[in-house]
């Protein structure tokens, strides 16, 4: 089948190539990790959580893969500009980027308490995002060699579950930058193909974000119900599997698709969704906490 669009040819041949991926400790980020390295990449791991990035270096280097591991906060800017430098400096012109580090945090639009939180989140999931699309595309773009970004974002971009607001903008946002960005990468006829990732539940450490939550705002967090955070955390621990997620991108890489969905079972809610815009429906109380 031919690719979707053929501004720029497919990452074929990634042998060789290297991949840079945040949120590479855990989750589907270690899990892309696992299925670049097997297809002949180098790897650049990075992460805010140091032991764990430290685990997944030492466990991706004795499956025999060239690894850097760079500890980081992708809030900091100058910290992602630091990540563009080390991985240039270690492995030369980077091919792919996947940025994927996120955070899930929920909370209610009319508790006042958690303005911290929903900065906390948009910073990381959103502007984690723009501040890697805008630190590595240019070198990447000028070193010309076919090259790729992927952007996680989740069906909570493509839909607005309740108690779920500042992850579903930084996700609408995610896919909107995406988006943008893909249209931006023909019209230049670039080199850079672009994903965009819409995950609903993947079995993942994500329940638990809040493990990295910086110190001076664990008073910020918001009290979720205990049945609420219960709720969550068996939806994604019932989740697909990362290995399914990873095999997903790996696809998308190598054919040059941009829309990357996990879960048949959400196209109806998709679709619906843009039935009702069209239609002038109201949106209804959604049954559930949707997905993250
Ligand atoms: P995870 O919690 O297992 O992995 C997230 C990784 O991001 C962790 O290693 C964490 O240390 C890192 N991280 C967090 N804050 C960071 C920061 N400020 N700077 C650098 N790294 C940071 O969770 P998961 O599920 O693997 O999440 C990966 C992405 O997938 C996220 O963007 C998430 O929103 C998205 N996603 C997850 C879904 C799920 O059900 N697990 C569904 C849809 C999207």
């Amino acid at each position: 089948m031919a690719a979707p669009y053929d501004y720029a040819l497919p990452m074929q041949d990634l042998s060789g190539k290297t991949a840079v991926i945040t949120g590479a400790a855990s989750g589907i980020g270690l899990e892309l990790a696992n299925q670049f390295g097997a297809a002949g990449m180098n790897l650049v791991l990075a992460d805010i959580e140091a032991d764990a990035l430290d685990a997944a270096a030492a466990d991706l280097e004795a499956a025999g893969y060239p690894v850097l591991a760079h500890q980081l906060d992708v809030r900091d800017l100058d910290q992602v500009r630091g990540l563009e430098s080390a991985a240039r400096e270690r492995f030369g012109n980077v091919h792919l980027l996947c940025n994927n580090a996120g955070v899930g945090a929920g909370g209610a639009i009319a508790n006042s308490d958690d303005i911290e939180m929903w900065r906390w989140t948009i910073d990381i999931n959103l502007w984690g995002v723009i501040y890697g699309c805008k630190v590595f595309l240019p070198a990447m773009i000028e070193h010309g060699e076919q090259a790729h970004i992927v952007n996680t974002a989740s069906m909570a971009g493509l839909g607005s579950a309740p108690m779920m607001g500042a992850y579903n903008v930084s996700k609408y946002g995610v896919v909107a930058l995406s988006e943008t960005l893909t249209q931006e990468m023909q019209i230049g006829k670039t080199n850079v193909g672009v994903s965009v990732l819409c995950p609903a539940f993947v079995a993942t450490s994500i329940a638990d974000s809040q493990r990295n939550l910086p110190s001076e705002l664990v008073d910020a967090a918001p009290v979720a119900s205990a049945d609420m955070q219960s709720a969550i955390r068996a939806m994604v621990a019932g989740g697909i599997p990362t290995e399914v997620v990873g095999a997903a991108v790996l696809d998308a890489v190598l054919d040059n698709k941009f829309w990357i969905l996990t879960h048949p079972e959400s196209h109806a809610g998709i679709t619906g969704r843009a039935d009702q815009i069209v239609n002038g429906v109201n949106p209804a109380a959604f049954a559930g906490f949707g997905a993250t």
